[in-house]
């Protein structure tokens, strides 16, 4: 059976982005492939977070995994900081990356633009996501289609390593799905959802209230056109709202274009409301039953011993193929 690696970063409450362009896909993929599903704490720490937050934001993102459908049966869900193999191979992983490449990641140049103290993890956040990928013997990443760079350098590492030392890593295939690999912002349509916006108008978060959805659908910048018709460049605001209606929804964008042909926005946002509300509502029930349960703690530990099997026996291929630590004389 073929592997999947997928991370995603405790930063903040989950978003419909976040749902519609990675989690969705995740719930999918578990039926076919050797799932490995991450919470990415120790890439979360690349910039500054409050500790209370971070550690409940840590526990929500996991209770969402299980509540959206993941099956900790078919696939392992665990925490990064649980499993160390991950830091120590991402250390490995920065012997092998280039200070030049790493400074033309778009991330770190959109977060660190403007700031003058910036912590030297954020420029090395891509060797550490590499090793994330590359200790399952990963063939497949499914993200949101922001994330694709990220791993084009981890292809490039993999295959770098490789050639210099011995055929350790699998190289991985990047997965963005066709519909939902970028949802944008509702307040700036040109500009994708984010965790971190804030203006808290612009993102749905997965655990908001349908009342709040409705609202912030209903406020949804569009334009003045009145027609319900996909054109990324001309109409961002509708287009995006396209999109989640058909992420949300069994209907392609034609099939949307045709059922709302002379009907207005007023419409058309209501049962876009209405979709992602449906989408929502089920997995918000499910949350509220398992964020405090036992069940949760003992699907992570489980999921972090598993891991870490996995994960240490391609940590130690690495190590030797390197010529770390030593090799024990016997009398
Ligand atoms: P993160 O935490 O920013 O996002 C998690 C996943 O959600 C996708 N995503 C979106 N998809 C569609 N529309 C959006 N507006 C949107 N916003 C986010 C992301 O593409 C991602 O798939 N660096 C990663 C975390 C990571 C990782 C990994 C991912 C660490 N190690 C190994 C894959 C494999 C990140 O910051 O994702």
């Amino acid at each position: 059976m073929e592997t999947i690696f997928s991370g995603i970063q405790p930063s903040g409450s989950l978003t419909l982005g976040n749902y519609l362009g990675a989690m969705k896909q995740f719930v999918e993929l578990q039926e076919d492939y050797d799932c490995y599903f991450c919470i990415v704490d120790e890439h979360a720490i690349t910039v500054p977070q409050e500790r209370l937050k971070l550690r409940n934001n840590i526990r929500e993102l996991a209770a969402l995994h299980l509540a959206s459908g993941i099956d900790h049966n078919k696939a392992t869900l665990f925490i990064q900081s649980e499993v160390p193999a991950h830091t120590q191979l991402g250390w490995i992983m920065q012997t092998q990356s280039y200070i030049g490449e790493l400074e033309r990641m778009t991330q770190f140049k959109d977060k660190s633009a403007g700031k003058n103290a910036v912590s030297s993890a954020l420029l090395t956040y891509p060797p550490l996501m590499a090793a994330d990928i590359l200790l399952y013997n990963t063939t497949l990443v499914p993200v949101g289609n922001d994330q694709t760079q990220h791993l084009e350098l981890t292809r490039d590492l993999a295959e770098r390593f490789n050639n210099k030392y011995n055929d350790i890593f699998t190289v991985p295939q990047i997965k963005v799905s066709e519909v939902g690999a970028r949802i944008m912002s509702l307040q700036e349509p040109t500009k994708k959802m984010s965790k971190s916006d804030q203006n808290q108008k612009a993102t749905i978060y997965m655990l908001d209230e349908p009342k709040r959805i409705e609202k912030k659908i209903k406020s949804a910048v569009t334009d003045s056109d009145g027609v319900v018709q996909f054109d990324k460049e001309k109409k961002p605001g509708v287009s995006n709202l396209m999109t989640i209606l058909a992420s949300c929804t069994n209907l392609t964008l034609d099939q949307i274009e045709e059922k709302y042909q002379g009907v207005g926005y007023g419409q058309f946002k209501q049962d876009v409301a209405d979709a992602v509300v449906a989408t929502l509502k089920p997995i918000q029930d499910r949350y509220h039953e398992i964020i405090d349960s036992q069940e949760l703690d003992d699907i992570l530990d489980h999921g972090a011993e598993k891991a870490s099997r996995i994960a240490n026996k391609t940590l130690a291929k690495a190590k030797k193929a390197m010529g770390l630590g030593r090799v024990k004389k016997r009398k």
